[in-house]
């Protein structure tokens, strides 16, 4: 019997005796991936076929693929992730452009309160950016990309209701509504002379904004605050469009973080149903739930108390910084990933200076990047099995191809693109990563919504 407040250090068999029940908890095996892969392309399938699906498969209305010929000046907004970028690109061909951009902090009360406010926001962040950034020829409208990185049922290139939110995000008489309009009338409340050409998503504007230059990119993906993926589907493939198509191929941007919200083959631990009970979407996004860096710090965090409550972990004690929900960043995971130190020092700057745990010995800090370690390679090998699933229903998987990623997940975590690797090679032998590659595709969404802005817009001046 233990009691409360008595030091006590675990001995080397308890401590093995723990890392090795995290590790039969937070493993992913090939065959559990098989499994996912499988259920993947189903839920695909249902998505292509009809409305209401799980997994959406939502048209973007963006077909075909930039040439790197395109020019012109073009302005780019992109929301969803930790900021607001405000950018103006100048396409000059050859693949080349220029760019000048902002980054505007959107606080918790935007997120949450009223979504005209949340517009309002952006319209002043827009009209500062012109002010000190702007191009010079405001006789005529800008044309603008919007990378708005949420569930987005589009009708047109720029037109699209908002599904529901995701990430966070939670602003009221948003939902069902055309988020473009809404957007243009507070640039018009503020005498804006700008025209929303594109609604975006993120993962769309990650793909254009790769291929403008690498041609034989596939996928475009993103590990970021959330996850999500898109790629080119042929005409014949969408299913649930009944009318006549007049294009060869069309980007589809899945929403796969909504995969598996039925809870069949994701490998769900108690500390993933407790982050999923006490977010604002509990039951919503499992997928994302398990790899995005929103979430990923929650899981460790929730695994690190439940031990402390068995008295294995900081002798029993926890500290007001770690009982917080979210109080343990993912970023910090980074450091702890990356802390090969004898003594774990990193690792002991962040649970004693940073988390105000009081003390922790070398075996507590051993477990919590053993935490980490799993949680993150567990969140790897999940993102393979997507992009697998992906590259499976293409055909790609056969051929030489490039997945465009961003987001810190991807960008920060160590390892986490070897744990990619390391979940394809068991699945498709070890030749497979001479035919897959991943690019890291940074920041390049503002820039793909820029490319297509100038697209649709084109398209509609000569029309
Ligand atoms: C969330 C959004 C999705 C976005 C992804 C990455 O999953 O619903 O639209 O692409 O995050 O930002």
């Amino acid at each position: 019997m233990v009691f409360p407040y008595s030091t006590r250090r675990l001995s080397s068999t308890e401590v093995e005796d723990i890392l090795a029940k995290l590790t039969q908890e937070l493993t992913v095996t090939t065959d559990r991936i098989r499994t996912i892969i499988k259920q993947f392309n189903e839920e695909m399938d249902k998505g292509l076929d009809h409305e209401g699906a799980t997994v959406p498969m939502i048209p973007s209305f963006v077909t075909g693929r930039p040439t790197g010929k395109e020019t012109g000046r073009y302005m780019a907004l992109d929301l969803g992730g930790t900021n607001l970028r405000v950018c103006e690109f100048h396409l000059e061909g050859q693949g080349k452009f220029s760019v000048h951009q902002q980054k505007y902090v959107v606080s918790d009360q935007l997120k949450k309160g009223e979504m005209r406010h949340l517009c309002d926001f952006i319209a002043d962040c827009v009209d500062n950016f012109i002010s000190e950034h702007g191009s010079d020829h405001l006789d005529e409208a800008l044309q603008l990309g919007f990378t708005f990185s949420f569930p987005v049922l589009q009708t047109a290139i720029n037109r699209g209701t908002l599904m529901h939110w995701t990430k966070g995000f939670n602003c009221s008489g948003a939902i069902n509504k055309d988020v473009v309009v809404m957007l243009q009338d507070a640039f018009l409340r503020k005498n804006l002379n700008v025209n929303i050409a594109a609604i975006v998503n993120d993962t769309v504007g990650t793909l254009m904004a790769h291929t403008y230059l690498h041609p034989e990119t596939t996928i475009g993906v993103i590990l970021g605050t959330g996850t999500n993926a898109c790629y080119y589907e042929k005409a014949t493939g969408i299913k649930k469009w009944k009318t006549e198509k007049q294009f060869d191929d069309m980007v589809i941007n899945m929403e796969w973080g909504a995969f598996d919200n039925e809870r069949r083959v994701l490998p769900l631990t108690i500390y993933d149903n407790k982050l999923d009970r006490e977010s604002i979407n509990p039951r919503q996004q499992i997928f994302e739930k398990q790899i995005s860096g929103m979430y990923l710090g929650e899981i460790v965090r929730n695994a690190m108390l439940h031990l402390v409550d068995q008295w294995m972990l900081f002798n029993g004690q926890s500290s007001a910084d770690l009982n917080k929900q979210w109080g343990f960043e993912t970023a910090y995971m980074t450091t702890i990933i990356a802390d090969n130190t004898p003594a774990l020092a990193s690792t002991e700057h962040i649970l004693q200076d940073v988390l105000q745990i009081e003390t922790t010995t070398l075996e507590d800090r051993q477990i919590v990047k053993h935490i980490c370690d799993l949680v993150a390679r567990r969140a790897a090998r999940l993102s393979a099995a997507g992009i697998a699933a992906v590259l499976s229903h293409t055909g790609d998987i056969d051929r030489p191809s490039v997945v465009a990623i961003d987001g810190s997940v991807y960008e920060f975590l160590p390892g986490f693109e070897n744990n990619m690797i390391i979940a394809l090679k068991e699945l498709f032998g070890d030749s497979i990563q001479n035919r897959i590659k991943f690019a890291l595709a940074k920041d390049g969404s503002g820039f793909g919504a820029a490319i297509v802005a100038m697209v649709a817009h084109k398209a509609a001046t000569s029309s």
